[in-house]
C-alpha cells in the first residue's frame, strides 16, 4: 500500500493567510497542517508517501519535510502545475502507484481516527469513509443503506441525498489512475473525486465505513479554528492525564 497526500491548490478561500504560504503549511496548534495527514498515513502503516504540491511553495515543503527519514518513511514529491481537481492526484501519481494499491488523503483533511486495520486488510476495489455533518452540500455526499451498501455519491449537491460527507481519504486499487483519466471536468473546471469513486461503485467494488473519530476539512477560517482548538484541548488533556 502506497500513500499520496494532495497538498496542491491555491486556497483562495483562506486569503490573506495563504497569500505568502500554502494552506497545508499553516499551523494547526503546534505543527504545520500537513503533519496531520502524514501522521494519519504513517499510523495506518504506510511507509512510501508521494506528496503532491503546487509550484509556488514547493521549496518550503522540501525544507520542512525532507526525505521522510525523520518520520521513518520515504517521501517523494511531484509538482501539480495547475489545480486540475482532486482526481488529478491519481494521474500525477500514476507512476508512483505502479502496480500497488493507494491511500490518498487530502492535505487539509484532519482526522483523529485509526485506519490501520482497513488499510492493512484492503484487498482491492475501493473503500471510502463517511461522516455525518450539518452542511453536506459543502462536500461530496454519500448515501448508503443500513448494510453499508453505497447507493450514490454526488459532489456538492444542492439537494443532498443524505447527511453524510464522503471524507478526504480514499483507499483504492491501482485502477484509480485509469479511472481518473476517464473523467470529464465538472462545471467548476475540475476532475472530481466522486467521478473516480463512482466507477468502482458501478462495478460493485466499493465499500464504505463510517468514521467514529474527529474529522475536519480545514479549508475555511472556522474549521481551521476548530481543529486548532481540538488539538490544543487534546494536548492539554494528555499532559493533565
Ligand atoms: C473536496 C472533495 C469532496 C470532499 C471534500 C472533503 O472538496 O471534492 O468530495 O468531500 O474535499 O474535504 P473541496 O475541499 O475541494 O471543496
Amino acid at each position: 500500500m502506497k500513500g499520496i497526500i494532495l497538498a496542491g491548490g491555491r486556497a483562495t478561500r483562506l486569503r490573506p493567510l495563504t497569500k505568502i504560504t500554502s494552506k497545508q503549511l499553516l499551523p494547526v496548534y503546534n505543527k504545520p497542517m500537513i503533519y496531520y495527514p502524514i501522521e494519519t498515513l504513517i499510523r495506518s502503516g504506510i511507509k512510501d508517501i508521494l506528496i503532491i504540491i503546487a509550484p509556488e511553495y514547493a521549496g518550503h515543503f522540501l525544507n520542512l519535510l525532507g526525505s521522510g527519514k525523520e518520520f521513518g518513511v520515504r517521501f517523494t514529491y511531484e509538482i501539480q502545475e495547475e489545480p486540475r481537481g482532486l482526481a488529478d492526484a491519481f494521474i500525477v501519481g500514476e507512476h508512483f502507484i505502479g502496480n500497488d494499491n493507494v491511500t490518498m488523503i487530502l492535505g487539509d483533511n484532519i482526522f483523529d481516527e485509526d485506519f490501520s486495520s482497513i488499510v492493512q486488510n484492503f484487498q482491492g476495489g475501493g473503500h471510502v469513509f463517511a461522516k455525518e455533518v450539518h452542511d453536506p452540500q459543502r462536500y461530496g455526499v454519500i448515501e448508503f443503506d443500513k448494510d453499508n451498501n453505497v447507493i450514490s455519491i454526488v459532489e456538492k449537491p444542492e439537494q443532498p441525498q443524505s447527511n453524510f460527507a464522503m471524507v478526504g481519504l480514499y483507499i483504492l486499487d491501482n485502477r484509480a489512475s485509469q479511472f481518473a483519466k476517464n473523467v470529464q471536468p465538472s462545471a467548476r473546471g475540475e476532475i472530481e473525486i466522486p467521478d473516480v469513486i463512482n466507477q468502482y461503485l458501478e462495478k460493485e467494488e466499493l465499500k464504505v465505513s463510517t468514521i467514529k473519530g474527529i474529522w475536519e476539512d480545514a479549508g475555511t477560517f472556522d474549521s481551521l479554528l476548530r481543529v486548532n482548538n481540538y488539538w490544543a484541548e487534546k494536548a492539554k488533556r494528555n499532559t493533565e492525564g
